[in-house]
């Protein structure tokens, strides 16, 4: 498997799209995606298996917020360090770029993204209480503050 990460663009959309699907039951549309590439505002990152995209990391960059859109891995690829190696190359860009704090939101019932996003330092902030519009799961709402960093 390669563990290379490299940053997506629009070519990769379909790919990214297909991935999207096969992991989630309400996933983002290729124009979405295509919508904050052009704009400057998505930063997606992703890692490859014999010409098959394999896991991906979709982020905005605000100002000095990240927010963390989604994160997906395959079903055959999980369990392996894909999606750690995936959120440190994009901290890495977070403290290139001055970011101060990255958001998150996550289903009440996923405890295998939410144990990753707690083994990186994200604290959980609130609830949105009914808000995935698939499932009317509630969200936990995560945090991580750069700043307090001892660098
Ligand atoms: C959540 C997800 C991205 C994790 O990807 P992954 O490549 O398997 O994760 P990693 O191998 O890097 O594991 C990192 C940490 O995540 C947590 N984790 C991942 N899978 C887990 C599992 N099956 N059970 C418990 N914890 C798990 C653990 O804390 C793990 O650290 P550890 O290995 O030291 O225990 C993957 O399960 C996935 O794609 N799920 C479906 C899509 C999704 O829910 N995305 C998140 C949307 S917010």
């Amino acid at each position: 498997m390669d563990q290379t990460v490299v940053r997506l663009t629009a070519v990769d959309l379909d790919e990214v799209v297909e991935l999207e699907s096969i992991c989630f039951a309400y996933h983002w549309t290729r124009e979405q995606f295509l919508l904050g590439l052009d704009r400057g505002i998505f930063t997606i990152l992703g890692t490859w298996a014999a010409g098959t995209l394999v896991s991906y990391i979709a982020f905005s960059l605000i100002e000095d917020e990240m927010e963390i859109l989604n994160l997906a891995v395959h079903p055959a690829h999980r369990k392996k360090g894909l999606a750690t190696l995936l959120l440190t190359e994009a901290f890495k860009i977070c403290r290139k770029q001055a970011i101060k704090k990255s958001y998150l939101d996550v289903k009440r019932s996923n405890f295998q993204a939410i144990g990753l996003y707690r083994k990186f330092g994200y604290r959980q902030t609130g609830v949105r209480l009914n808000y995935y519009p698939d499932t009317k799961e509630d969200a936990l709402l995560f945090m991580y503050d750069f700043t307090s960093e001892i660098l």
